[in-house]
């Protein structure tokens, strides 16, 4: 089980203390989005997610599992995924139907949505941990726990009735119960295991510079971007020398398309102290050789093609001029 020690490895990039990036647990999920905008129409959307990487998707029209990637299958048979798609169809089937028989009674008044996340967290013990929790118009509404239905504080009267009406129903909570205490795990290791090489994949981020237009107030911000770097993990910092400038602002890491991850750093600066600033990048992919951009650098290299270009011109147009001159000299 090399590749779970990876997993739970502290990923601790070389050479910085506050740099420690620590995955030690990982948590596979299924989540449902119900809409339900009238008496007779309803949309269900269900995905599973590992981590923050969707595995699969689900086509309601069709009652089939979607698998996005070739590892989505994990290491179980054709027969037991099967199995789980047709517990997944008559799930969405019958909860639609229950709820619009209850509808009423509940005062669940359309429109209103109900998500449901459920899964597992694997932890690097190698113990795991099943959830369920459901919310009805975006707020909290009930949760499996210890094997029953729990309603949520901001639930109120309406979550107890909905858990009081479900408890009774023993084949439920056993499902329920299996599926995120005893399959989860045994999925999401083989999972871990069929995906390995996508997991574990290592892309060097591509790293440049730009700034805001001089504001008003002489103030310059210096914008450094790390884009396509796999996996999330990444510590950037603009430096003067070896100091951490502490006015770095680190936005949120977007994904990419395909997986990898974008990230923009910046730095409020007076134009006159621009230069000899840096920014530092430190990631999985690098080993210990960070990346630094020097701010003023692209400048200088702008110059110099500038410079470059105007010597051409000064050098080409007299050759040109001369060659002309010599041509019309050889025809008359
Ligand atoms: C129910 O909602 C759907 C989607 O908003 C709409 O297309 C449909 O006309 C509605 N039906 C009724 C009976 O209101
Ligand atoms: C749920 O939210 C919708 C708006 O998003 C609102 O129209 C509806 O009345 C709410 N339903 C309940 C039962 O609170
Ligand atoms: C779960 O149930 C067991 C036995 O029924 C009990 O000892 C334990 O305290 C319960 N835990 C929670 C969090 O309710
Ligand atoms: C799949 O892999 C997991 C972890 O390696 C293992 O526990 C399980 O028995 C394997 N087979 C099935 C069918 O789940
Ligand atoms: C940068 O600093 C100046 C002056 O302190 C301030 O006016 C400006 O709003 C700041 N810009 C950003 C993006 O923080």
């Amino acid at each position: 089980m090399l590749f779970l020690q990876f997993l739970f490895l502290d990923v601790l990039l070389p050479g910085s203390n506050n740099a420690h990036v620590v995955e030690e647990h990982i948590s596979w999920y299924l989540i449902q989005i119900s809409s339900y905008a009238n008496q007779s129409w309803v949309q269900n959307l269900g995905s599973a997610w590992l981590g923050e990487l969707q595995t699969h998707g689900w086509d309601s029209e069709s009652g089939t599992i979607i698998f996005l990637h070739t590892w989505s299958r994990s290491n179980f048979s054709n027969e037991e995924l099967v199995d789980m798609q047709v517990l997944f169809h008559v799930y969405f089937a019958g909860l639609t139907q229950e709820v619009q028989n209850y509808a009423s009674q509940f005062q669940f008044k359309c429109p209103f949505y109900l998500q449901v996340r459920a899964g597992c967290e694997l932890h690097s013990g190698k113990s795991s941990k099943g959830f369920l929790h459901a919310a009805f118009n975006g707020s909290d509404f009930l949760s499996f726990q210890n094997a029953s239905w729990v309603p949520a504080p901001q639930g109120g009267s309406r979550a107890q009735k909905v858990c009081d009406l479900l408890n009774p129903y023993k084949g439920i909570k056993e499902i329920a119960y299996n599926l995120i205490r005893n399959m989860c795990p045994r999925f999401v290791l083989g999972l871990l295991d069929a995906g390995k090489m996508d997991l574990q994949r290592q892309v060097r981020p591509e790293v440049w510079l730009s700034s805001s237009p001089i504001l008003e107030s002489g103030q310059l911000l210096l914008i450094c971007h790390i884009s396509a770097f796999y996996p999330k993990p990444i510590w950037v910092m603009w430096m003067r020398g070896e100091r951490e400038q502490r006015g770095t602002k680190q936005d949120d890491i977007l994904p990419h398309a395909d997986g990898t991850w974008y990230l923009r750093v910046t730095l409020n600066v007076s134009a006159e102290e621009a230069a000899g600033l840096s920014c530092r990048v430190r990631h999985s992919s690098l080993g210990d050789q960070d990346i630094i951009l020097y701010w003023g650098h692209g400048l200088s290299v702008t110059l110099i093609t500038l410079v470059v270009v105007v010597l051409l011109v000064l050098l080409i147009v007299p050759v040109l001029w001369y060659k002309k001159r010599c041509s019309y000299q050889g025809i008359s």
